[in-house]
């Protein structure tokens, strides 16, 4: 088959990265007989910089034609003046509200290779760490009406509001019980009900949809005490769906009790093709262009997307066995090495990635 990919390499280190996830994408389709065509386009910083809006039309159209997206990372400290109207990050949430990509999947996963890398102590990690966030990507307080700082009695008060209607509930609930079911059956739903009102209707929706789905076996927590329970036992989690807010925080959370946030991909999916793909981890901006930055986020968003995105699990699958690899023989970029003799740059990486897909390893 021959797909077309958009991709955005944004700012930072996005250029660097997404061109190594292509490379391995050139690589599946040598080994599959797969055709994959590349379009680039622009999005964050660099978007203001050369076109006056962190996201042009043309990439939004460009994006819209094409079977999947994928994106490096946006921002810098070059736009991050609060005072500017516009900000790369409105590139990120622009593109999520236009392809309607209601649905983000952010896995953490504890590599055996790279265990010592945890925070976490090591018998809390021996008993392994293989979740899934689900976070609702289009809604709740991130889009809420009313928004805004208005004068309210002589003095400035902020607004965002935080709503979800049932429908919204339902269909990245339905989502998290189907993802569930595949994996080992069992989900969390993260919320506040205890205080917020629109976290009872959440709660309810999804219990709802419980009696659909009788073999996954679901539990509610409240999501403070999720934030100490990611820390205390990760191995309890199997799927966790949450609002926009709360899983922003939640998945950056669990990332980082990995210990390697450099490996940790996404997908974003709607109802529909396209979805977006992108690593978990920032823009680095002090690693831009030195062949310093570690792709293998990008590269595993490259898988999502061949499963997540194209519906090719058997391609999806050897890039993941291929990364693990290439990790199980000792080669680390910078942010994951113990010893200086291991390190290799990013391009190399990508190199060693294909190499091992092509079975030249
Ligand atoms: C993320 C980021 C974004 C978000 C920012 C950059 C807008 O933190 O993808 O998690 O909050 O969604
Ligand atoms: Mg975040």
């Amino acid at each position: 088959m021959d797909y077309t990919v958009c991709v955005l390499p944004g700012d930072g280190i996005g250029p660097d990265i997404t061109d190594q996830a292509v490379k391995v994408l050139h690589a599946v389709g040598q080994k599959f007989g797969h055709g994959f065509t590349f379009t680039e386009h622009m999005i964050g910083g660099g978007a203001i910089d050369a076109a006056g809006h962190p996201l042009p039309q043309e990439t939004i159209d460009a994006c819209t034609k094409a079977d999947a997206v994928l994106l490096g990372a946006v921002g810098g400290p070059k736009w991050d003046d609060v005072q500017h109207k516009l900000r790369p990050e409105q590139g990120l949430l622009g593109i999520r509200k236009a392809l309607g990509l209601f649905a983000n999947l952010r896995p953490a996963v504890i590599y055996p290779e790279l265990a010592q890398a945890s925070y976490l102590r090591p018998d809390i990690v021996r008993q392994g760490i293989d979740l899934m966030v689900l976070r609702e990507l289009t809604g709740g307080i991130y889009f809420g009406r009313p928004q805004g700082v208005r004068t309210h009695e002589g003095q400035r008060v902020g607004i965002n509001s935080m709503v979800y209607s049932e429908e919204e509930i339902r269909r990245i609930g339905r989502m998290a019980f189907e993802i569930a079911g595949k994996r080992r059956g069992r989900l969390c739903s993260v919320d506040k009900a205890n205080v917020l009102d629109v976290s009872r209707l959440w709660r309810e929706v999804i219990a709802e949809l419980a009696r659909d789905y009788p073999q996954v076996e679901l539990s509610h927590m409240y999501v403070d005490n999720a934030a100490m329970q990611l820390v205390r036992d990760p191995s309890q989690f199997d799927v966790i769906v949450t609002g926009n807010m709360f899983g922003d925080i939640l998945s950056d959370e669990a990332a980082t009790i990995t210990g390697s946030i450099g490996l940790l991909p996404s997908a974003s999916l709607g109802q529909s093709r396209p979805g977006l793909f992108e690593p978990v981890h920032g823009s680095a901006p002090d690693l831009a262009g030195q062949d310093a930055a570690n792709p293998l986020a990008t590269i595993l968003s490259a898988a999502m997307l061949c499963t997540y995105g194209l519906g090719l699990e058997t391609e999806g699958r050897a890039v993941e066995d291929a990364v693990h690899a290439v990790l199980g023989r000792g080669h680390r970029t910078a942010d994951l090495a113990t010893d200086r003799s291991e390190i290799v740059g990013c391009s190399r990486m990508g190199d060693l990635v294909c190499d091992q897909l092509l079975g030249q390893g």
